[in-house]
């Protein structure tokens, strides 16, 4: 049976995707593409977010050229105005009282803000936002990291994420160093919250910069991790540190085109606060560097027939994601 790709999957639009930071959108317009259509997001008199297909139905015009004035956009071409939910409220070159024709509005696509995110789903939306229990338990603090574009395709990316194997090699520059190459047995499990992965220990790095993360002075560090997916893209990944400290990040990939992909990461940490969001992020996104620096000598799309790559038993995590992507997009 041929698979569908990613970019034609009818699965993969009916789930929802990051496209940018809800401070992105404080007005508008703003123009994004998600599995390859290119949309508009703005908001609405109500403050709530609006996402459409960024063209006009009159002459196509990209309305994120346009402008937004209390909440209605208005097209850069000929002036007509879209509101609440997209409907088109103004056709100036018909006049007051004038019906606008039915065409005129809007076909928008569901947008969604949680976790300081604005999430867009282009169907009929199968599955809830990726759960977080973090996000609303008060001993915890959020810290966003921005929206990134990455020229890597989104599979290559929760690849790497559900992948401990390449620690001691691209990340020997952060954490890596120490670790040994021989990943010890993986045995899946599903974790809290619908993700499904597995538990590990790890002794880490732990330099100077790194300090503010781990909240140790010691140049060693031992982390129990979890790593998970929840599909289609999402990845868990949770450290605990041996003082009770736990920093939860949540990896989200965003296909944008074949091979470019949004890329935002979110921090949950039960620390006292007192160290500075930004400064207790700047260890994790150097670590982001190292991975995108990697992936974006990739080409394409992770292939996603199971025989395509040759894989180990510490690629399980990863193959288990392809198996269960692969029968989620088939189906
Ligand atoms: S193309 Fe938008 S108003 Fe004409
Ligand atoms: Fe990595």
């Amino acid at each position: 049976m041929q698979l569908p790709t990613v970019m034609n999957s009818a699965a993969l639009r009916s789930h929802w995707h990051v496209v940018a930071e809800t401070n992105d959108v404080v007005s508008g317009p703003l123009a994004v593409t998600l599995l390859g259509e290119k949309l508009v997001v703005w908001r609405d008199s109500t403050g709530s977010l609006v996402a459409a297909p960024d063209r006009c139905p009159h002459r196509e015009a990209p309305l994120s050229a346009g402008v937004v004035k209390d909440g209605c956009l208005s097209c850069v071409y000929h002036g007509w105005v879209f509101g609440v939910d997209g409907r088109c409220v103004d056709v100036p070159s018909s006049g007051k009282g004038v019906p606008v024709p039915p065409r005129a509005h809007l076909s928008v696509v569901a947008a969604a803000e949680r976790y300081g995110l604005v999430w867009l789903c282009l169907g009929e939306p199968v599955a809830p936002i990726p759960e977080m229990t973090a996000d609303s338990d008060p001993s915890f603090r959020r810290i966003n990291s921005g929206v990134a574009i990455w020229k890597a395709a989104a599979t290559r990316m929760v690849d790497n994420f559900l992948d401990v194997s390449h620690f001691p090699y691209v990340h020997s520059g952060t954490f890596g160093g120490a670790q040994e190459p021989l990943v010890p047995p993986i045995e899946l499990v599903d974790l809290d919250d619908g993700y499904h992965g597995y538990r590990y220990e790890v002794v880490a790095n732990n330099p100077d910069e790194a300090q503010a993360t781990s909240g140790s002075a010691d140049a060693l560090v031992e982390r129990t991790m979890t790593s998970g997916f929840c599909l289609p893209l999402a990845v868990r990944s949770t450290i605990a540190y041996e003082s009770g400290l736990q920093h939860v990040i949540l990896l989200l990939s965003s296909p944008i085109d074949e091979s470019t992909s949004y890329f935002t990461f979110v921090v949950w940490r039960n620390d006292d606060f007192d160290v500075p969001g930004e400064e207790v992020i700047s260890f994790d996104r150097a670590i982001g560097e190292e991975d995108r620096k990697m992936l974006e000598q990739l080409s394409g799309g992770l292939p996603l027939e199971q025989t395509a790559l040759t894989s180990v038993q510490a690629d399980r995590a990863s193959v288990e994601w392809r198996r269960r992507l692969t029968t989620m997009m088939g189906s």
